[in-house]
């Protein structure tokens, strides 16, 4: 049985002091801690990469649920999990590779996850279903914290919960990376979604730590 997952993504917290963030999401119930990873070129932002990571995962008691948004992700898998990765995605956009990228990041022993921008069919996870503990639906183009929910995501989650079912692979864990806010966490959870990102949702409103908490009640 999954049990559902809140994991709030650090894009949007206060790199000045991020310890101070890390432990407010903590003590308000975080069960993953999402880390951003962009490299200017996958998409037109750049963030940090595994030094940061590291320094997260020293301030962290929580597991890090880190999304590599980057070309050549295979050059850097080990880095991140040397860093401290608890669950590790790249891009099925991002590599001609994936299938190997995805072994080298299971025979690590860490969980393994797989993308899909908003316009990559779900068809394509066809051939790496035993490859893979995570898919991550981009619920809006990959880049930037703070863009609205596109629409569709939620007939594309039914629609792979669907084809889950029919391929045996209903313990892959459902992801949805954008836009979440407190008033569509529902309807996004109730569409079949295990793990649920959200930066501003969390971080833009007076008071993160009640926001969080209200979103875990939701997901009960
Ligand atoms: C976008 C990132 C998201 C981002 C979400 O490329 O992958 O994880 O932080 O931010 P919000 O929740 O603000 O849309
Ligand atoms: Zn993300």
């Amino acid at each position: 049985m999954k049990t559902k997952k809140i994991s709030p993504s650090l894009l949007s917290a206060d790199f000045s002091n991020i310890q101070k963030d890390i432990i407010m999401l903590e003590e308000g119930g975080a069960q993953l801690l999402h880390i951003d990873v962009m490299d200017g070129h996958f998409v037109p932002n750049i963030t940090f990469g595994p030094f940061i990571v590291k320094a997260i995962k020293r301030a962290a008691h929580t597991p890090l649920d880190v999304h590599l948004m980057i070309e050549n992700p295979g050059d850097y898998v080990d880095k991140f999990i040397d860093a401290g990765a608890d669950y590790l995605t790249i891009h099925m956009e991002s590599t001609p590779h994936v299938h190997r990228v995805l072994q080298k990041i299971k025979s690590r022993g860490v969980k393994a996850g797989i993308s899909l921008n908003p316009h990559t069919p779900i068809s394509m996870l066809e051939n790496i279903l035993p490859d893979i503990d995570l898919i991550l639906i981009m619920s809006v183009n990959p880049g930037f914290g703070g863009q609205s929910f596109i629409p569709n995501t939620i007939d594309k989650l039914k629609r792979l919960n669907l084809f889950l079912k029919n391929h045996n692979a209903e313990h892959i864990e459902i992801e949805v990376d954008g836009g979440v806010k407190l008033e569509n966490i529902k309807m996004i959870s109730d569409a079949g979604c295990d793990i649920v990102v959200s930066g501003s949702g969390i971080f833009n409103t007076d008071t993160p730590k009640e926001t969080l908490q209200k979103m875990i009640e939701v997901l009960k």
